[in-house]
């Protein structure tokens, strides 16, 4: 199963487009590590699945902001929480640390988990989906 078929959807195709692109950047980075490439080419594209997750998450808090949504705290919150987990597993490569399937496996589930029960709170507010 691929991970863009398991994307609830937002009704935004814009913030659609970048869940399934940030699901492609964790797959590539897990396809990566599975073909056993070393260690600062699993550090690049760590790097740019945290850059992606970033610009995601900026542009996601700006839509919000624009449409008043009443939980953006909240979810600024959130988003604070899983960027700081994906700060010390970057970290933790930097200092030489393995990026085994299970660590990625984590990554995925707070990714899934917040699309799926945050990001689907505000579609339902705004009536999208
Ligand atoms: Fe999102
Ligand atoms: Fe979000």
């Amino acid at each position: 199963m691929t991970a863009a078929t398991t994307l609830p959807s937002s009704g935004i195709q814009e913030i659609d487009d970048q869940h399934k692109q940030l699901l492609e950047c964790l797959d590539h980075l897990e396809l990566w590590i599975a073909k056993g490439h070393g260690f600062s080419a699993t550090l690049d594209a760590l790097g740019a699945l945290n850059k992606y997750v970033e610009t995601h998450f900026l542009y996601e808090e700006d839509l919000l902001r624009r449409r008043n949504y009443p939980k953006l705290a909240e979810h600024i919150v959130e988003h604070q929480a899983i960027t700081v987990e994906l700060a010390r597993l970057y970290q933790h490569v930097l200092d030489g640390g393995d990026v085994a399937e299970e660590l990625l496996g984590l990554v995925r589930d707070w990714l899934l988990d917040h699309i799926g029960v945050e990001d689907m709170s505000y579609a339902s507010f705004f009536g999208s989906r």
